[in-house]
């Protein structure tokens, strides 16, 4: 068996434990963790399972279903429940709108919070897809704890593969949903919200977030550059490690580094999810820096309106939101001035967001004209 074990499947392991009455305990683990190493975390889970099905509590099982499990569900989760801001707000949001007759889809939603809230204000039929199984499993168990499996029907699907009446039993009159990242469009809620519109929503559906803007500032800080570039350490040049830099933005609590701010907040995107697309976008700007410095990134977060009036942000301002900002190194810093405006290009292709930052070598005179 373990020689075929890079073409199996776990469909191939339930069978040969139906047609031999089963594999070895040694053979499934070591099965688990090949699959694991391709990358197949799904089934290497599934070949774990069946190994603890054989042993209950074998120690390198229940590691190996652990790590695999933990290769699909992020860390953030927990501290994402915790997040009492964000309950408070989706709250208030899905209090102030769900009636009886709304047909509610939550979509990617977790641990299932979001159905359960719109169930205690009220809908009586409500679907939440989650894409990962393993959270959807979880989910089923949460919402059935809660009481509310008499309303809430789970789907293990991504959104974008529902179909009515399939998975929803007609298109849906409120859509909820948190799949946003510190960038905001990093989980994809674009595609995601113009894939529900289009397919699985009423044409004057309610749609929670209605929209959401993107706010960036200059920031120096040799704290976070050092995150994201080296250069001579203990007598040994690393300058070639930056090969390896990352080019995007990763996320970053900016109160955790000293830093400066060199320019005020900037809008670079708003979006309407009532009617954008994941069309590609770019948009420029001049930046008047509000004091000299060195820029070394550029420090984004988002603002998301869930209903008009009811808004939840993740800027630096706001201490206690789990979300982190989001931080894009410059390749090479940059000396700014503030009568030497700096070009910021900011572009997304639908889910990430980039930036880059020039000089634009144009001298302002104090009152504000180019030279
Ligand atoms: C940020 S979590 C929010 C979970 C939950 N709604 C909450 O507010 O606590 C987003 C979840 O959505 C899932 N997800 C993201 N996009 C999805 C999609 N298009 N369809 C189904 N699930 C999705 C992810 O796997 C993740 O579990």
């Amino acid at each position: 068996m373990e020689e075929n074990v890079k073409s199996a499947s776990v469909v191939d392991i339930t069978k040969t434990r139906e047609e031999t009455g089963g594999p070895d305990l040694r053979k499934l683990i070591h099965w688990g963790n090949t699959l694991h190493d391709e990358g197949r975390y799904e089934e290497a889970a599934r070949a774990f399972e069946i190994a603890l099905d054989l042993e209950r509590g074998n120690w390198q099982a229940l590691i190996g279903h652990n790590r695999a499990i933990r290769r699909s569900v992020p860390r953030w989760h927990w501290e994402m429940l915790h997040d009492e801001e964000r309950f408070e707000l989706y709250d208030k949001a899905i209090r102030s709108v769900v009636t009886p007759e709304h047909l509610v889809l939550d979509v990617g939603t977790g641990s299932g919070l979001l159905s359960m809230m719109s169930a205690r204000a009220g809908a009586r039929q409500i679907v939440a897809c989650e894409g990962q199984p393993a959270v959807a499993d979880v989910a089923r168990r949460v919402i059935r704890k809660a009481g509310h499996d008499d309303v809430i029907k789970v789907v293990p699907k991504l959104s974008s593969s529902m179909r009515v009446p399939d998975d929803l039993p007609r298109r849906a009159d409120l859509l909820v949903t948190e799949t946003v990242d510190c960038a905001l469009l990093g989980e994809g809620i674009l595609p995601t919200i113009a894939h529900a519109r289009e397919h699985l929503l009423t044409e004057d559906a309610i749609i929670m977030p209605g929209g959401g803007r993107v706010f960036a500032q200059l920031v120096e800080s040799p704290s976070l550059h050092r995150k994201n570039h080296v250069g001579q350490l203990y007598g040994f040049d690393f300058t070639e490690f930056n090969e390896l830099s990352s080019i995007e933005y990763f996320d970053s609590r900016l109160r955790h580094h000293e830093h400066r701010t060199l320019s005020e907040p900037l809008e670079v995107f708003k979006f309407d999810f009532y009617r954008d697309t994941a069309e590609p976008r770019r948009a420029e700007f001049v930046v008047p820096p509000a004091v000299a410095g060195v820029c070394h990134a550029v420090v984004f977060w988002f603002e998301l309106e869930l209903l008009p009036g009811i808004r939840l942000t993740n800027s630096p301002e706001t201490p206690h939101t789990h979300w982190k900002q989001a931080v894009q190194c410059l390749p090479v810093p940059i000396q700014v001035q503030p009568d030497e405006p700096l070009l910021l290009d900011a572009r997304h292709d639908g889910v990430n967001i980039h930036f880059t930052a020039v000089a634009s070598g144009v001298r302002t005179a104090p009152d504000g004209a180019s030279e």
